[in-house]
Formats: C-alpha cells, sequence, structure tokens
C-alpha cells in the first residue's frame, strides 16, 4: 500500500467538492456505475463484498439525494483509513450486552455502513418483537448521513431515528475551541401514499464544507457560521476555515445559538457517552490532522413502532404535512417544504438526467484512486 500511503499525504483524503457552472455538456455517472466504482475501490483495499456493498450504497445514496458531501466525497478518506487499518474493513459487530428492547454493540472497528446496518436491523428486530429497539454501539467509524439508518426502519413501516457523534468541530456557546462534532441527528417517519417526513441534519449551523466553498469562492461568510481563534463570530471565509471551529446550529448566543450547542451535546450523550465510545474532544481528528488511530465513535439506533400507540399514525402523518405544505409561503414561487422533500427532489432529478453529475476535481479524484488501487475508472452516460 505504499502509493497509497504517498497519495494520501498529497491530497490529504477530504477532497471537498464544490458545484460550479460549466458551458460544456455534464459528464454524468449513472447510480449503478457509481455504485460499481466504490465497490471496485473497496474491495481493492480487502473489504469484503457484502461490505463493500453495504459501504457503497450508503455513499451512493448520499450523491442520489444531492448530499454530495456525504457521498464519493468520502470515499477516499475512507480508502486511506482502510489502507493504513485504522479502520478494519472485514470487522463483523457484535452485541455485548442485550435485553428484549436494548443492545449494546461493539462495532469492532468496522466501517460505518457496516456497524449502522446491523445496528438498525437490530434494532427494528426488537421493535417488531416488543415496539421499540433501541441500539448503542461503540467502536465505530464515520456512518455517513444520518437519514439512511433512519430510512432504513422506514422500510420496515416504523419510525427511524440515527445520530452519531463526530471529531470535534463545533465550539460550544461560549468558547473558543472546539469541543463537540457536527453531529447529525435523523428523525424518519412515514406517511400514506409513500410520503414521508424525514429530517436529517447536522447540529451545526453549516457542514464544514460551505465554509471552504465560501473560501474558495472569495465570498464572506454569513454571520452565525464559524469562529476566529478569538472565539468571535467571523465573516472571513480564510480565518473561518483555518480556524476549524464551526457555530452550533443558531449561531452565536443571541441568535440562541446555545440551543443547537444543546443538540449536538444531546447526540454526543446518547451515542458517545452512552455506548462508552469516545465523546466530546475525545474523537480523533480526522479530516485535516490525519487518522492514524481508531476513530472509536458511539451510534444510536431507534425503531419504534407507530401501532404501539394511536391508531391510523400514517394518516394523520398525512394530514400533519400537509398542513405544513399547506402553510401560505412568503413567497410564492418557494412554496414551504417539509423535511425530507429537498432531497426527493435531488433524486428525482438524477433520475430524470439519468446521471450523477459529479465536479471535476471529484472525478480526477477518482481516476486518481483508479490509478493506484488499478481498478476499473469510472465511466459516464
Ligand atoms: N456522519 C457524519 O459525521 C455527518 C456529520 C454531519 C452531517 N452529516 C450528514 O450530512 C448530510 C447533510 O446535513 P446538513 O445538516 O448539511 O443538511 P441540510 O442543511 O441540507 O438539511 C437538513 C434538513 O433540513 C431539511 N430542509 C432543507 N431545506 C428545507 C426547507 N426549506 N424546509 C424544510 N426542510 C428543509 C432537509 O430535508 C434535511 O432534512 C446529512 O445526511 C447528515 O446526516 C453526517
Amino acid at each position: 500500500m505504499g502509493c497509497l500511503r504517498a497519495s494520501r499525504v498529497f491530497s490529504m483524503g477530504f477532497s471537498i467538492t464544490y458545484r460550479t457552472m460549466s458551458a460544456a455538456a455534464p459528464k454524468l455517472v449513472a447510480v449503478a456505475e457509481s455504485r460499481r466504482f466504490m465497490i471496485d475501490c473497496f474491495k481493492a483495499v480487502k473489504v469484503p463484498q457484502a461490505h463493500a456493498e453495504a459501504q457503497a450504497d450508503l455513499l451512493v445514496a448520499a450523491d442520489h439525494r444531492g448530499h454530495f458531501s456525504h457521498g464519493m466525497n468520502r470515499l477516499e478518506m475512507y480508502i486511506n483509513d482502510l489502507a493504513i487499518n485504522s479502520t478494519d474493513g472485514a470487522a463483523v459487530p457484535k452485541i455485548l450486552k442485550e435485553t428484549p428492547a436494548t443492545a449494546w454493540v461493539d462495532g469492532l472497528n468496522g466501517l460505518g455502513a457496516v456497524v449502522g446496518n446491523y445496528c438498525m436491523d437490530l434494532a427494528i428486530k426488537k421493535a417488531k418483537t416488543v415496539g421499540v429497539g433501541w441500539v448503542c454501539a461503540k467502536g465505530s467509524n464515520h456512518y455517513g448521513m444520518a437519514g439512511w439508518y433512519a430510512i432504513r426502519a422506514m422500510d420496515q413501516g416504523l419510525v427511524g431515528m440515527s445520530m452519531t457523534n463526530t471529531s470535534p468541530l463545533m465550539a460550544p456557546t461560549r468558547a473558543k475551541e472546539a469541543a463537540l462534532g457536527t453531529n447529525p441527528l435523523s428523525l424518519g417517519a412515514n406517511a400514506t401514499n409513500g410520503d414521508k417526513f424525514l429530517l436529517d441534519m447536522a447540529t451545526t449551523a453549516v457542514a464544514v464544507g460551505k465554509i471552504e466553498i465560501q473560501r474558495r469562492k472569495g465570498a464572506p461568510l454569513p454571520d452565525g457560521w464559524a469562529q476566529d481563534p478569538s472565539g468571535e463570530v467571523t465573516n472571513d471565509a480564510e480565518l473561518g476555515f483555518s480556524t476549524g471551529c464551526l457555530m452550533p446550529l443558531g449561531g452565536s448566543e443571541l441568535t440562541s445559538g446555545y440551543k443547537g450547542y444543546g443538540l449536538g451535546a444531546m447526540v454526543d450523550i446518547l451515542s458517545g457517552v452512552m455506548s462508552g465510545a469516545n465523546y466530546s474532544t475525545q474523537v480523533r481528528k480526522w479530516t485535516h490532522a490525519g487518522a492514524d488511530s481508531a476513530a472509536d465513535l458511539g451510534q444510536v439506533f431507534i425503531a419504534v413502532d407507530p401501532n404501539c400507540f394511536a391508531p391510523n399514525f400514517e394518516e394523520r402523518m398525512a394530514d400533519f404535512n400537509s398542513r405544513l405544505r399547506g402553510a401560505t409561503p412568503t413567497d410564492p414561487s418557494k412554496p414551504v417544504l417539509l423535511a425530507g422533500d429537498k432531497e426527493k427532489k435531488g433524486m428525482a432529478d438524477v433520475d430524470a438526467a439519468g446521471g450523477i453529475q459529479y465536479l471535476e476535481n471529484q472525478l480526477k479524484t477518482c481516476a486518481n484512486l483508479a490509478e493506484i488501487l488499478k481498478i476499473k475508472p469510472l465511466s459516464f452516460v
């Protein structure tokens, strides 16, 4: 793996991609081809077929939905971790402790999707038996879109929730250093006729990738995104990026950023502290300082059978959704949306176009990976 390590040093994993307008016809990659490419990459670093498929399914789903920061964009980082064995691609999670409704799982440093799918499937099994399944995992790795696991429960007619802790990037309100990650949370609930509510969000004001985009554009940061080294809100994208201290959802104390801080802490308590994984500043830096140690992330997976409560949940969810979407918009050209609507449109757009439009720098990263790993390069529609 010598040359892979060299590539890691040059590109440092975190290949942020951002979308630019181009006059040339877009190069599209079919969803199946994107998945094939990622599976081949994982297999090239000795990940077993089933685990490679699980991880590729997760990443391609993020690209399909328009969450490019959590799709192929992360592939190189996972490959780097696998190549130096800071993630164990073959690890199979094991249950440490179990009751009819709960399980404590050790992910044994396996791939995030492998640990996540295992835990959510266990939570689903328990919810189908006793109404609720609550599974906490330690020893996990970056698990991508939190919503992926909620969807898994929704596919079984259940309400799904998932949360994970991540590397420190968020400054607690009144602090000038990061002590929590972007700690995402998700909640998914089905309504009738295939409609749904699917909230899937980081608990920082924005993802770090959005700061990088402003920096590359030479544009200022809006208030409430990032701090400077003294802990003040900064509009300087260069400074915000180099400081690496994102503000919680809500921004400063004046605009109730302490609520986002509280939500991020809640996620870490339920995932990191409760599972016995690393939490807060114990979690390694991943993106900028490298990842030569195991992440030992904590995650939580909850499945609930809504039929344990009032009947006709999905009918009332449909009514609930229509009341929110039916609220009079401030701008008639921008209808009120529900969590999950943008991603649904993202998928429809990709399907209509016949493929995913990756950015040039992402495609270059893929070409580089194909060469280093000696696999078939990505092909285009
Ligand atoms: N694993 C990790 O370490 C990690 C960390 C952070 C984020 N993530 C993932 O990154 C992805 C992006 O997160 P994000 O916070 O940037 O998402 P986002 O800000 O794009 O969207 C957050 C939520 O708001 C909803 N939404 C967006 N616009 C809306 C509107 N106008 N009206 C109503 N709802 C609206 C979306 O449907 C989504 O549910 C998620 O999948 C998240 O799980 C993962």
